[in-house]
């Protein structure tokens, strides 16, 4: 079994993203992409990504604004801020840090950003490309987990790929990034009947659920690869939606929590606000 080491694929794409901004934007005297990251405050969690995002903009050489709205704002403010950052021609990406409170729609305000500054591919018109296989960038998640198994050189074409979890965050977007990849794809939710008899049979196992040490040996066919994207906070810390301890020695690969994708989706949108910096040049 291997452990998948996601801190170091993360710092090796920050280091490519830092070099690349630093050739084609710093040297050329340019200004440098920024990120802005909205943050509608209430949730701990969020402040803690937010910190992670501002960090690795300062590793990378880009800026980083972040814009703190109050717990109790309304939608016409977070739009207010949204518009102001969809015209300011200095941000190159936004990121509307998710969950929001209850009085604010997250569809509706994710769809509120430009679609060019769309950093996670979240808008309607990205998504569109992704599932047309049209896009420049996919949601930082998905596709720190396809590049995870592409360091590890781990075979995608031709297996069988489960993702448990239907989100558009996660489960719908790898479950298509990997058919794109020529996986024979199985997407599982909370409805899923006999879900063991077709998590056990997959070669590539995908676990975003949200539901602390969920899977269990039982769920699992040996020398699969497990990746576990569900990060809980729990008492005994931060863990996973796969039962490390049990699953292991089970699988071929498996990637923990923490160190394994939380890392990967914030060195994956570096590379998108990068992207996005690009595409804005031309
Ligand atoms: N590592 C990272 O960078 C990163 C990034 C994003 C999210 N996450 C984590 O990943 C997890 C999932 O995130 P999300 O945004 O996709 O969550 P979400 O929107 O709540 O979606 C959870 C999905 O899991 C399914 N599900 C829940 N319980 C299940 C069960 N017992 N059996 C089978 N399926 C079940 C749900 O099915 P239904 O659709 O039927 O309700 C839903 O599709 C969370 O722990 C989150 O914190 C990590």
């Amino acid at each position: 079994m291997k452990r998948i080491d996601g801190k170091k694929i993360a710092e090796e794409i920050k280091t490519a993203v830092k070099e690349k901004v630093e050739k084609n934007f710093k040297n050329q005297g340019k200004s440098v992409p920024k990120l802005a990251c909205i943050i509608v405050e209430g949730n701990k969690a969020s402040e803690v990504y937010v910190a992670s995002k501002e960090k690795a903009c300062a590793f990378c050489g880009m800026e980083s604004l972040i814009v703190r709205l109050a717990e109790d704002s309304t939608e016409e403010k977070l739009f207010a801020e949204i518009d102001k950052l969809n015209n300011d021609k200095t941000v190159s990406g936004i990121l509307l840090q998710l969950p929001l409170p209850a009085q604010l729609d997250a569809d509706r305000a994710t769809n509120r950003i430009s679609p060019q500054k769309d950093v996670d591919c979240l808008t309607y018109e990205n998504l569109g490309k992704l599932f047309s296989s049209k896009h420049k960038i996919a949601p930082c998640t998905a596709t720190g987990i396809i590049k995870m198994l592409k360091h590890e050189h781990i075979e995608i074409s031709g297996k069988r790929a489960v993702v448990i979890g239907r989100s558009l965050l996660v489960g719908k977007s790898v479950a298509n990034l990997l058919e794109q990849e020529n996986a024979t794809v199985t997407i599982c939710h909370s409805r899923t009947k006999d879900m063991q008899k077709i998590t056990k049979k997959a070669d590539i196992l995908i676990v975003a659920i949200g539901k602390a040490n969920y899977i269990t040996a039982d769920y699992v066919k040996k020398g699969a690869v497990v990746i576990d994207v569900g990060i809980n906070r729990t008492e005994a810390g931060l863990v996973g939606d796969v039962n490390f301890e049990d699953v292991a020695p089970k699988c071929s690969y498996i990637s923990p929590v923490p160190g394994g994708v939380g890392p990967l989706t914030v060195a994956c949108l570096m590379e998108n606000t990068l992207t996005c910096a690009e595409n804005q040049e031309k």
